[in-house]
């Protein structure tokens, strides 16, 4: 007898499941939510859908069978040289420094490339295979750039989406890739493309049209892949639409007792600091960690802040260790904290405390909850979940964000107080406003703020992208007045606050900061 495999209307491909097969020290293993923005987005989005997941399970060798664990899991299995090549190379070593404006030099090895190739040929494969007839596939990611075109290559039928959830680089950047042709190629066999930013999504035209002399017109390149009739050329479209967090989910598991017993405890341990400050990252080098430390050393070397008053949590998620841009990540960061603690901890109360550790929903809810000031300080970041994921926490309107303008996040997110992370005197300036900033001031920023992230949340993001590349290469509908003018309030916060931003830097008072206050406020 013959096992048919399923197949669904919906197949999401990743490089990772939303689990990784973790191993013990006495080679047991267990599964265990993987790390990441994509994974935190897109699994309250899929639980419970009849659909399916293809990805790679976080270690090399053998897939596991497939499973379901509220979707239908189907495993890609990576050689420990694939993961080498095609994980740690080509996507870690070539395109992540190249997308996110080479904040450490880029490498180039054919051999990474044609690893990448057949990785991507595979995950293209394992989607033919578990897609229904005319089914929905949405592939994600930089990881995963040549799978739209070699899918529809083996199955025309299917409608194909991508979303790529990191900055897309400037032509400039872009045109050092050796393959530059060949990974825009791979995406234009995609219905539509969703990036995080317009100026993301412009990137990629300008890439299409000036470097490859592609035809565009608006939002669309229309492409005939070589071989073919111009009769059988494609218009494809290009949109921004940045992701999210389950909004609802994050504020109502905020407010269960245990989480908020939990954000008092954490306090308590650290000696009960007047100030808590707290960054959330993988650790990773595009996520200004050295950049917010050294603001952080300056500041109590100014005396503008001192130990134990203030304490600064550093949690830094263990993230691609066997590449040497973050092992050297790794030492300096363990060094600059124990510099700093062995200078200005008291006993019972750190300075900084570190952990370098993966931590549970409600355990990040709780530290999310505690906070006084969350410092999201990224050179360059897609969009960073963890500024919305603090602000979807705190329903007591507690709390300020400090948020580098380098962030996708910082397109939407105008009443927080903006960084140019880069620029450590103003860097140490927002931190001190977001401390000292009166109590009526701060409840009204993380109002606006909750008010946008709710409305936008990962629901409203899951369904604007379906839409769109359900209609695609038409637009799905038209912009609203309302959505006008919600973009015209959020475009004036956004000048008033980086001329503040610059005038604070540059040693002057802030009148923005007044206007600021006001935007977005009813009339009288
Ligand atoms: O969004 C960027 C991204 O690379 C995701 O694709 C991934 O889930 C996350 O960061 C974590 O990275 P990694 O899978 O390399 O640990």
């Amino acid at each position: 007898m013959t096992v048919v495999a399923p197949t669904f209307d919906l197949v999401v491909a990743a490089n990772r499941l939303p689990v990784d097969l973790v191993f013990d020290a006495d080679g047991k293993s267990t599964w265990q939510r993987s790390p990441g923005g994509l994974v935190a987005a897109m699994d309250p989005v899929m639980r419970g859908r009849d659909a399916a997941w293809v990805g790679w399970a976080g270690e090399p060798g053998p897939a596991p069978e497939p499973f379901s664990d509220g979707m239908h899991l189907q495993q890609v299995a990576l050689s420990p040289t694939e993961v080498q090549e095609y994980y740690e190379g080509f996507s870690n070593g070539t395109l992540w420094p190249i997308y996110h404006d080479v904040i450490v030099q880029a490498s180039f090895h054919r051999t990474w490339w044609n690893t990448y190739r057949t990785v991507n040929n595979r995950f293209a494969m394992a989607i033919a295979k578990v897609a229904a007839p005319c089914a929905t596939v949405w592939v994600h990611d930089y990881q995963l750039q040549l799978v739209p075109a070699m899918l529809r290559a083996l199955r025309p039928d299917l409608r194909i989406g991508w979303f790529d959830h990191i900055p897309f680089p400037p032509v400039e950047l872009f045109a050092q890739l050796p393959w530059r042709r060949a990974l825009v190629e791979g995406l234009l066999g995609a219905d539509f493309l969703g990036f995080q930013r317009t100026a993301d999504a412009e990137n990629f035209l300008r890439v299409c049209g000036q470097l490859l002399g592609m035809a565009t017109k608006g939002d669309t390149v229309t492409f005939t892949p070589s071989g073919k009739d111009l009769a059988d050329g494609r218009t494809v479209r290009v949109g921004a639409i940045p992701i999210s967090v389950d909004f609802q989910g994050l504020d109502a598991l905020a407010r269960t007792p245990p989480v908020v017993a939990r954000a008092a405890e954490i306090r308590a341990c650290l000696g009960d600091p007047k100030i808590l400050l707290l960054g959330v990252d993988r650790l990773d080098y595009t996520k200004g960690i050295r950049h917010r430390l050294k603001a952080y050393l300056e500041l109590l070397q100014d005396k503008a802040i001192s130990s134990p008053e203030v304490t600064l949590m550093l949690v830094a998620l263990p993230s691609r260790e066997h590449i040497d841009a973050y092992r050297q990540l790794r030492e300096e960061v363990d060094g600059t904290v124990g510099r700093i603690n062995g200078k200005y901890s008291a006993m019972g109360s750190p300075a900084v405390q570190y952990l370098h550790q993966a931590f549970s929903r409600e355990e990040m809810a709780a530290m999310f909850l505690a906070a006084d000031v969350m410092l999201v300080t990224p050179l360059r970041d897609g969009m960073n979940l963890v500024a919305k994921e603090y602000v979807a926490c705190r329903h007591d309107l507690g709390g300020a964000l400090v948020l580098s303008e380098f962030a996708g996040a910082w397109h939407e997110l105008h009443q927080a107080f903006i960084c140019n992370p880069h620029d450590i005197e103003g860097l140490k300036q927002a931190i001190m406003r977001a401390i000292d900033i009166p109590e009526d001031e701060r409840r009204r920023r993380m109002k606006a703020l909750r008010k946008l992230v709710a409305a936008h949340d990962v629901y409203w993001w899951a369904n604007s992208y379906l839409e769109a590349l359900a209609s695609a290469p038409d637009r799905p509908h038209r912009a609203t007045r309302a959505g006008n003018e919600e973009r015209r309030v959020a475009e004036r916060a956004n000048t008033l606050n980086r001329r503040a931003s610059d005038r604070a830097s540059e040693g002057e008072g802030s009148e923005e900061h007044r206007l600021l206050a006001d935007v977005g406020k009813p009339p009288g």
